[in-house]
């Protein structure tokens, strides 16, 4: 067995077959569910992000929770998928984008493992997502006809309302390519633990006000329909390799003060 890694699932992806078992870990926010599959030699543990029937909302997920729980098992290296809205021309329905960085428009979510009991620590976020992780994916996607458009700057919400037009033109002006509301703190907590992580992005509805168009839940689950099975099936093939932490630099993203 080497490295223990992990897929989290978003909208529209609650589970990664039927050959797992499933197990509740225990952290000290809260309990997690996971479903864990055995791959080849490796052990890839899968985490539905909203819960499996899509019962908690992107604003009160437990981040903390979902992460710290990934971190108990020993997981290294986890790929995810957002469901996002396109405030890009470049990216339409169904498309599939690669996160490379965010903004942070979110609220009041506890964002943060560094709450001051061990001393005060930042992170780094020149590469929020994992560049090794990244360059995997677009070239197992360039090998197995998966239609990568590009790269995607993420701004996230709070939710869990869609955001106004106006909100949607600013965040286009500030540098957006598309707009979510779970990623942020997921991403950061990953780093803060040391953890490899990288999010693809599947453009379910444009933006608020970016077409003329209404936002329809019809629209958010077709266009997830169209690549969901490649994404996840592409994600385990990555993942059951062996890969090398020395080729990024996650682990040591962690500057203390
Ligand atoms: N806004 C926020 N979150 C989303 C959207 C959107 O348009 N589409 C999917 N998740």
């Amino acid at each position: 067995m080497n490295n223990i890694k992990a897929i989290i699932g978003g909208t529209g992806i609650y589970d990664i077959g039927t050959d797992v078992y499933s197990e509740t870990i225990q952290t000290e926010y809260g309990d997690v569910a996971v479903d864990i599959v055995n791959i080849k030699d490796e052990k890839i543990v899968f985490l539905s992000r909203h819960g499996k029937t899509h019962s908690t909302p992107p604003h009160l997920i437990n981040y903390r929770a979902n992460m710290k729980a990934l971190c108990m098992l020993g997981v290294t290296h986890v790929y995810a998928t957002v469901a996002v809205g396109s405030i890009n021309n470049n990216f339409g329905l169904g498309d599939v984008v690669i996160i490379n960085d965010f903004m942070d428009f979110t609220k009041a979510r506890n964002n943060t493992f560094f709450d001051g009991t061990n001393g005060v620590k930042h992170v780094d976020m020149s590469d929020p997502y994992c560049k090794m992780l990244r360059v995997k994916f677009s070239e197992y996607a360039g090998n197995h006809n998966i239609d990568v458009k590009g790269n995607a700057v993420y701004v996230c919400t709070e939710g869990p309302r869609f955001e106004t037009a106006t909100e949607i033109k600013g965040y286009r002006l500030l540098g957006a390519d598309v707009v979510g509301m779970t990623n942020v703190p997921e991403v950061v907590l990953a780093k803060e633990l040391g953890i490899c992580y990288s999010a693809v992005g599947i453009i379910t509805n444009w933006a608020t006000g970016f077409k003329d168009e209404e936002i329809t839940f019809h629209d958010i689950k077709g266009s997830l329909k169209k690549n969901k099975e490649k994404i996840t099936s592409a994600f385990i093939e990555i993942l059951s390799t062996e890969l090398n932490k020395a080729e990024c630099n996650c682990a040591n993203s962690v500057i203390s003060l």
